[in-house]
């Protein structure tokens, strides 16, 4: 049983990472037996969901949509606020139940949660229903695991809290035929005082590039039409590898692949340097997109985050970026975090007024296990940051749809998606990935097509295809 240990996670030792090809044992143990994923959080867990299909079906397991009737449950947890734990555990209770009706339903834990000590212990303690636990850096150790719970019975804990190897060739089950995720760096050394993120996800490690180029090729030759580079903090790309190969050479050279669409997340504002935005400038499939957390629109408040900007270096920033033509930015926002007074919070609203972010991810801070920001002294009420978060909503939801307003009449493009969920329409994300719903040609899912706007809501646009595209 190897456990995690968060003091363990917050060391940082470059030196032993090793760059590994997955070994996939030639393990056939699935006999058609059915498995279920549950994803919470964000892209990266998105994708290693993939991953995880991807290697029990290269063993024979079958993967199923409906939860009822499968042989093995995994629940990939994210840990970034409490209410993710919440749902996590939550859920284990229905497991339990279900365990009783099906005494050979086997139950796995991976992602973030299973990287907090807290979490494992209570696991250990209380949730019996647990079979097997394994954390982000061995994900790829999923099926010896498996097999070794099936083969013993014995319930199996592998969680590693130092930096683990960055393995290449896992196989992958991707969700979508046009649109793929690729990891071009994991973990993240920045440390927000806020955030459990590089105690669950571990020290910055680089993909070589060759790896992520021939990754995105072979993606153009099957076909996808956009690829997602994804990584904590993308713009840190290759400072670990010290080869003077950094995030404006990658973003080039994946563009120079051909690949119609190329997008990034997300962006540390500290990181993002003047030779990218040229490189974006440069190219027509580089979207004009970019997800930049500002988390405060204090100084007071960022200095305590440990986010190493000012509002001021921010807003330079931001404007620089605004000269990317056609660009749309998004943002994330904490509120209520330790010390933030009315006046710290106001400062948020004025950046907002300032930006006018096309769309924003806007929170209410969560203390987690660990983090510097647990030992602050909070002492706004609950209700006063609900109040504050509803404020900010009411005004950022007023620039969505200033945003989405401005498009109407235009034409643009659009990588449809799937059917819409509403009658008769299709939908897709537009080159500055504002959704839209639209009628048009199910034929053109898959496909890069022009689409004229004609209403705007403040989560989505509506249009009609062109015909003669
Ligand atoms: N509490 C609230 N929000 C958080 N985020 C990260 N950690 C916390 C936390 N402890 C938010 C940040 C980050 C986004 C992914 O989640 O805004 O950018
Ligand atoms: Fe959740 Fe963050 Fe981990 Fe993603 S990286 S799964 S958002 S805690």
């Amino acid at each position: 049983m190897k456990v995690p240990n968060m003091l363990d996670a917050k060391k940082r030792h470059q030196n032993k990472i090793n760059y590994t090809n997955y070994d996939n044992n030639n393990y056939k143990f699935g006999e058609n037996k059915k498995f279920f994923v549950r994803t919470y959080g964000c892209q990266m867990n998105e994708h290693d969901s993939e991953k995880i299909r991807g290697m029990l079906t290269n063993a024979g397991f079958i993967n199923s949509d409906d939860i009822n009737g499968a042989d093995i449950i995994i629940l990939n947890t994210c840990a970034i606020r409490e209410n993710a734990h919440d749902k996590v555990f939550g859920f284990l209770g229905v497991l339990k139940h279900m365990k009783k009706t099906n005494k050979n339903l086997i139950v796995g834990i991976t992602g973030c949660m299973s990287q907090e000590e807290v979490v494992v212990k209570e696991i250990l303690n209380k949730y019996k229903q647990v079979d097997f636990v394994i954390g982000t850096h061995n994900i790829d150790r999923l099926l010896p695991v498996l097999k070794e719970k099936i083969d013993t019975n014995k319930r199996q804990i592998e969680v590693l809290s130092y930096e683990g190897d960055v393995v290449e060739n896992i196989p992958v089950n991707r969700d979508s035929k046009y649109s793929a995720w690729v990891d071009i760096i994991y973990g993240c050394d920045k440390f927000c005082t806020y955030c459990i993120v590089p105690y669950t996800r571990g020290t910055q490690r680089s993909r070589h590039h060759e790896d992520i180029v021939n990754e995105v090729k072979e993606l153009v030759k099957n076909g996808y039409k956009e690829v997602t580079l994804l990584g904590q903090n993308v713009n840190a790309y290759g400072k670990d590898l010290n080869n003077n190969y950094n995030m404006a050479n990658l973003l080039e050279d994946v563009a120079k692949t051909g690949i119609p669409r190329v997008r990034f997340m997300t962006s540390h504002p500290w990181d993002f340097t003047d030779d990218m935005i040229d490189v974006i400038k440069k190219y027509d499939n580089i979207m004009p997109s970019i997800h930049l957390p500002v988390q405060s629109g204090s100084n007071k408040v960022l200095k305590l985050m440990g986010r190493k900007y000012t509002k001021e270096e921010y807003i330079d920033l931001f404007d620089k970026l605004k000269t990317i033509p056609n660009v749309t930015i998004s943002t994330d926002i904490i509120v209520g975090f330790p010390s933030e007074t009315e006046e710290d919070f106001e400062e948020t609203l004025k950046l907002c007024e300032y930006c006018k972010f096309d769309n924003a991810y806007t929170f209410i801070f969560s203390p987690r296990e660990g983090t510097a920001a647990l030992k602050l002294k909070d002492e706004t009420t609950l209700e006063e940051k609900e109040q504050r978060l509803y404020k900010l909503n009411e005004l950022v939801n007023k620039y969505f749809l200033e945003s989405n307003q401005k498009m109407i009449g235009k034409v643009v493009d659009v990588l449809v998606d799937s059917k819409s969920e509403k009658e008769g329409m299709l939908c897709g994300y537009t080159d500055t990935n504002k959704l839209i719903n639209f009628y048009g040609k199910e034929s053109s899912i898959g496909e890069i097509v022009k689409v004229e706007v004609l209403d705007a809501k403040t989560w989505s646009i509506d249009g009609k295809q062109k015909w003669n595209n």
